[in-house]
């Protein structure tokens, strides 16, 4: 059969037909068998497994390269074919993200994956001038994360490829490679529809490196860093060395490592010497003790201690290749009744899940960009980051290394039973034991990642013992590579009397905690109905740490408020209880939550209810593309504590309150600007870390409230509004603790901006307000706002946080949404100033400094040729 539609007639392997389009299917939804697949035709998948074989671990189920060059004619790869008209970009690079969106009901990416055009095959070429010097060493190519199913060629070579646009990987150019002249490189991607339940991006979306290595090497990922004994007097570090011989001949190896503090050198393993065969790896494992160790832990009672180790590998008196480690020294304990414990000090976890994208600059990552989602979670109070669904970019371990979060790194979302018809579980035979063990290799000396998940609510957990034997299977993987974490998957299903939370070494639950459609609000609702489990799984389990790994999935639209409002403490979201479908909001009074999802106060009450639960993970932190819930017409989450946009919504303040009980904070909701609502009964609610608050408007005293037992926020439910001030006093353990006002603002009169950071070595987050003539925020502006840039610097992307607004990204024109908008600014070297207007209002000017040096700690921009997008494969039907 031959393959249509698709630009080469090349493709990984045969792929079903999509006979299933539904779009916004609820997210707890039981996954499915795979469709039927009915093509077959030029499949490189053959060629392309190899690639794993590193790490497959039973040799004999390596795979074998077949003979020949499949895609070897094809023009794209030769390197005779003339790109000069593709266009030339940066990486890392995301194809769709500059959209169109999508907007049809018909859309082939729908609001699960975004509505942006991920969909199709592209290609990347670079020609690699290699120098003479080059000869006798190997060169390999390291790709941090191509979205997906990567096939590379050099010099019209095959030379291999890797499925999930997940996890990074390397390929051995050397056998294909020309020193002293030009190289061709070409590397296919392709990108199916229907594969994801949220927005994956598209392409070279993460860096990409050209690495020289003497034969002799520190292997890819070789070295392995464990701690133990752990005090303040001293340390035992453990580390292991694999070294690479890829030469022809045998070879004795000398490895040496030292460890360094702040650059000082601190220790010294004894050295170690391998003999290895011509293409041979072999280990070697040393030890040595650390006195006065600075410790690894989160802040603020600890501080994110880091140590490096220096690896030097000499062939014959002389060093061949230098290997740097970072690593923690830290002791985790999983307590079933403490919880987390880092450094012998429990940690509760106040944690939220991320996933990867960073909203307008999709997902392309950015270092900077990636940091401000740290910052303002670690604002929040948060600690802990469970990595939804699928490994990070590489650097982002190093953020929360640098930062102190706990990190769950996580893999798959599916196993053999898929959730979306093209998704991952068309290939798990295949590729999760090379994926799980490449995965952990590359993340296993972050001091930050203290669990490994293997699984989110996979469709397994519904089949009994087959379902746990492949959870055990996967299991005793991670465990066979990394036995000082515990591995785990979450359960939104799975009750304590199955086979499938038996194979965990920690019980990650999603929901069931505080159970599932079990309040009087949900009872109407099909799906899961689980009562609260804690106390089930805690009498089946009592030696295994409980933590909830997804929590609330409450939703809103930030500063939209729709009344009347729920009396109760938590709600599903529907067009007549807090949705309004025609404008596709969600309210904001926090009591609105997904079917299956219950409010943050539902949540902490359960939490409190059950103290040797180790904590919760928020779902989300950041609202995400793709996965609209509950209006899939829209283009990203509404499940975020901060908007796509990273403007603070209502409920980043109950996090506060609740997890920085010592900042003295209050906060009221709603805004207060209701020209239509004067007379009407306008509940006033106050998130607060005292226990008690009055509230007054217009000087006023609407009455004192205090907190009960198992209530976290204060409410004033019959407010009736009349315009002008609403201020609440906060009180804690009755002495005044801390205040907030809000104003009724008057008409849009200017525009403010304000730039994250004065100064930067490239992005820039520049919000921009809109005031009233008193300098007032109008809540409900919606102005359109234009922006320009002038000095070394081009705008990016504009948003504003509204999941609803189809405006491409890189618009320079946005409309305001509850007052707010965004500008994101690159800069080269000097001074660009950013200018807003809007029509009718006085404009505003920022300036921001671009400073010399890198942006981050990987600069170096890479540019290749990239051709246009194709249609993707499509079977024939
Ligand atoms: C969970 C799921 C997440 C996300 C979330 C949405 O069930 O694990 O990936 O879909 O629901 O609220």
């Amino acid at each position: 059969m031959r393959y249509t539609g698709a630009p080469d007639s090349l493709v990984y392997d045969e792929r079903p037909v999509v006979t299933d389009r539904t779009d916004g299917r609820v997210a707890d939804t039981r996954a499915t068998e795979s469709g039927v697949a009915i093509a077959s035709g030029r499949a490189l998948k053959a060629w392309i497994l190899p690639s794993g074989n590193d790490f497959i671990a039973d040799p004999a189920a390596r795979h074998v390269r077949p003979p020949g060059n499949p895609g070897g004619d094809f023009l794209y790869v030769r390197p005779d074919f003339d790109d000069r008209r593709w266009s030339l970009v940066d990486l890392p690079h995301d194809w769709a993200i500059g959209g169109p969106f999508y907007t049809t009901p018909d859309a082939v990416v729908g609001g699960g994956m975004g509505r942006l055009p991920v969909n199709g095959v592209a290609w990347y070429r670079r020609k690699l001038v290699v120098p003479a010097s080059a000869r006798g060493r190997r060169l390999y190519l390291d790709i941090d994360g191509a979205m997906s199913y990567a096939m590379v060629w050099l010099n019209g070579h095959l030379v291999g490829g890797w499925p999930y646009g997940y996890n990074s990987f390397r390929l051995d150019l050397t056998p294909y490679v020309r020193p002293g002249g030009d190289n061709q490189l070409a590397i296919r991607i392709d990108n199916p529809a229907n594969s994801s339940r949220w927005y994956p991006g598209g392409g070279l979306y993460r860096h990409v490196w050209l690495v020289t290595l003497a034969p002799v090497h520190v292997a890819q990922w070789g070295t392995f860093v464990r701690t133990r004994r752990v005090n303040a007097s001293s340390a035992v570090v453990d580390l292991s060395v694999q070294v690479d011989n890829a030469s022809a001949v045998s070879k004795r190896v000398r490895v040496v490592t030292e460890v360094f503090a702040s650059g000082r050198p601190v220790a010294v393993f004894s050295p170690g010497l391998l003999t290895l065969g011509a293409g041979e790896k072999g280990s070697l494992v040393r030890s040595v003790t650390i006195r006065k160790p600075l410790l690894w832990g989160p802040p603020p009672a600890q501080q994110p201690y880091l140590y490096e180790a220096v690896t030097r590998v000499i062939v014959d008196g002389a060093e061949v290749d230098t290997y740097r480690t970072r690593f923690g020294i830290r002791s985790v304990t999983f307590d079933p009744v403490r919880g987390v414990l880092v450094n012998g000090v429990p940690i509760r976890i106040q944690g939220v899940n991320q996933h990867a994208d960073l909203g307008a600059l999709g997902m392309a990552f950015n270092f900077r960009a990636a940091e401000r989602q740290l910052d303002l979670l670690r604002e929040m109070g948060c600690n802990a980051i469970r990595l939804a669904h699928n490994p990070p970019a590489p650097e982002l371990l190093d953020l929360t290394d640098r930062m102190g979060f706990l990190v769950i790194d996580e893999i798959f979302d599916c196993w053999y039973k898929g959730k979306t018809p093209l998704d991952f579980h068309l290939i798990f035979g295949d590729w999760h034991e090379p994926d799980l063990r490449a995965f952990i290799r590359r993340d296993r000396n972050h001091p930050s990642v203290i669990e490994w998940s293997f699984g989110n609510e996979v469709g397994e957990q519904y089949t009994g013992e087959e379902g746990a034997a492949v959870a055990r299977e996967l299991h005793d993987i991670v465990r066979s590579e990394d036995s000082t974490r515990p591995a785990t998957a979450s359960m939104n299903y799975a009750k304590p009397d199955m086979p499938f939370p038996g194979v965990m070494d920690v019980l990650s639950l999603n929901y069931q905690g505080e159970g599932i459609r079990d309040a009087p609000a949900y009872a109407r609702l099909r799906g899961i109905k689980t009562a609260p489990l804690y106390f089930s799984f805690r009498r089946q389990f009592p030696f295994k740490m409980i933590q909830s790994s997804e929590t609330a999935s409450t939703l809103s639209t930030r500063g939209t408020f729709i009344f009347p409002v729920d009396s109760g403490i938590s709600a599903p979201v529907s067009d007549s209880t807090g949705g309004d479908a025609s404008f596709k909001y969600v309210s904001a009074y926090d009591l609105y939550t997904a079917a299956f999802g219950a409010s943050p106060d539902k949540v902490f009450a359960a939490q409190d209810r059950h103290p040797f639960v180790a904590g919760e993970f928020v779902w989300s932190g950041w609202d995400y593309l793709g996965e609209p819930t509950p209006y899939y017409s829209a283009r990203s989450s509404y499940s975020g504590i901060i908007d796509l946009a990273g403007f603070k919504k209502d409920r980043f303040y109950l996090y506060q309150s609740r997890w920085r009980p010592d900042l003295a904070m209050a906060h009221i909701l709603p805004h207060w600007t209701w020209p239509s609502r004067v007379g009407l009964v306008t509940p006033v609610h106050v998130y607060t870390s005292g226990d008690e608050a009055e509230l007054f408007l217009n000087g006023r005293s609407l009455g004192r409230r205090k907190k009960g037992a198992f209530e976290y926020r204060l409410r004033w439910d019959s407010v009736i509004y009349e315009p002008g001030v609403l201020r609440v006093v906060a009180y804690k353990n009755g002495k005044p603790w801390a205040t907030d006002t809000v104003r009724t603002a008057g008409a849009p009169a200017r525009l403010q901006l304000i730039a994250d950071r004065s100064s930067t070595r490239d992005l820039s987050f520049i919000t921009v307000r809109v005031l009233d003539s008193n300098g007032v925020l109008v809540p409900q502006a919606s102005c359109d706002i234009h922006f320009e840039v002038s000095g070394p610097g081009e705008i990016v992307a504009t948003d504003n946080g509204n999941p609803a607004d189809m405006v491409a990204f890189p618009s320079p024109e946005r409309a305001a949404f509850s007052g707010l908008a965004l500008v994101i600014v690159r800069g080269r070297k000097g001074k660009i100033v950013v200018t807003a207007k809007a029509s009718g209002l006085v404009s505003a000017s920022v300036t921001v400094e671009v400073t010399d040096g890198p942006a981050d700690v990987h600069a170096s921009p890479h540019m290749l040729r990239r051709s246009d997008r194709s249609p993707e494969y499509q079977n024939p039907r």
